[in-house]
């Protein structure tokens, strides 16, 4: 059976706002479809839009991705995005200045030696003097004590300098994570972990409170595909932690969208991830998401940053690689961010975010 005889979709009522949402989705891959078969059309009686068209839609997906026909999914360019937003930053940090105002003031901890937060914190400290922002880095021993640790913390929160604080986890086992990270005052915790940040964030008080810096990178990532109502729209989520699991579940609840937190305990998670319109993973296994866990045309975000050893040419490297293996989702998705240059450079520009807040309440 040729495509063009099977097939049926598409009205774009404003009345049907998930529906079109939907469709528009559904139109990259048709325009696609539309590109190699000149004799795919598109229809929509209007009566006809029901979840078994809608179904019949997903399955016919699901067959031209099979024939080799689909095309390829949106690449989201999170490194572009954050170039934008970090122009930005530095236009309204230059305007804080001429008006008299201090500049944002970023104090980053890092303690110890850990090769992938030195690289982190290195990037966090050069996006912070690119905006204009007063940057320090205080780096303490791994053998520092708890009381020391704390004690600078309690100098950064009186430095009117200061306007945002973060300590870089992990941190050596020796030192007590919550203590720390609670030690931090909410009004210059930029990485959102404090009691009251977090519990402004899942009562959906957004306004006042700081958001963890990578999941606010993904919700402008997954608004920019979708608009900023998620209604009638599944998002799964792989990995329950509190830096990204949790906090995110929480903004897309806030959109509207309908929520699922999987885990190292959930049953068929294949399965479950396959009902997800957007699908977040954030669980640090390499490549762990395949094609056949994607529904056609999701829009996937993929949180994993895991280096791993490849052979090129006889010689091995080290590469990225995020939790969902791309080259097989980029055939199945309808928009993906890359490893690297996708969450990456927009969790740092939300940390900039924040900090500009910061010294914009200050
Ligand atoms: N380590 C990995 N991600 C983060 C983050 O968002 N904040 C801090 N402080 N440490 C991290």
């Amino acid at each position: 059976m040729s495509l063009a005889t099977q097939y049926c979709w598409l009205m774009l009522a404003p009345e049907f706002s998930n529906l079109v949402r939907k469709s528009q989705r559904t139109t990259r891959y048709l325009a696609g479809l539309r590109g190699r078969n000149e004799g795919v059309t598109i229809c929509a009686p209007l009566h006809s839009l029901n979840s078994y068209t809608i179904r019949a839609t997903e399955e016919l997906l699901y067959y031209a991705q099979r024939q080799g026909l689909m095309t390829q999914a949106t690449t989201i360019d999170g490194k572009a995005m954050a170039a934008e937003l970090s122009a930005e930053i530095s236009a309204a940090t230059a305007k804080l200045v001429a008006n008299g105002k201090a500049k944002p003031g970023l104090a980053v901890v890092i303690i110890g030696e850990d090769p992938a937060s030195q690289v982190y914190v290195r990037n966090k400290k050069r996006t912070a003097e690119a905006c204009g922002f007063n940057s320090v880095q205080h780096t303490l021993a791994e053998n520092v004590s708890q009381e020391e640790v704390l004690s600078l913390i309690d100098d950064l929160n009186t430095d009117p300098a200061i306007h945002g604080i973060l300590v870089q986890l992990p941190i050596p086992a020796h030192l007590d994570e919550l203590t720390v990270t609670q030690s931090i005052v909410p009004e210059k915790d930029v990485d959102g972990f404090h009691f009251q940040n977090i519990g402004m964030l899942t009562s959906g008080n957004t306004d006042g409170a700081f958001v963890p810096c990578t999941p606010a990178g993904c919700m402008l990532m997954i608004e920019d595909q979708l608009g900023k109502d998620l209604s009638g729209l599944n998002a799964v989520i792989i990995g329950r932690s509190n830096i990204v699991g949790k906090p995110i579940a929480s903004l897309l609840l806030k959109a509207n969208a309908t929520v699922t937190i999987c885990h190292s305990r959930t049953g068929d998670l294949p399965q479950v991830a396959r009902n997800a319109d957007i699908l977040v993973a954030a669980v640090g296994r390499p490549q762990m998401v395949k094609g056949d866990w994607i529904k056609p045309g999701a829009v996937v975000i993929d949180v994993g940053i895991n280096r791993i050893e490849v052979e090129v040419d006889g010689e091995k490297k080290m590469r990225l690689v995020g939790d969902v293996d791309f080259a097989e989702a980029v055939n199945v998705a309808g928009a993906i961010t890359p490893v690297p240059g996708g969450v990456g450079p927009m969790t740092i520009v939300m940390l900039m975010s924040n900090t500009l807040q910061s010294a914009l309440r200050a």
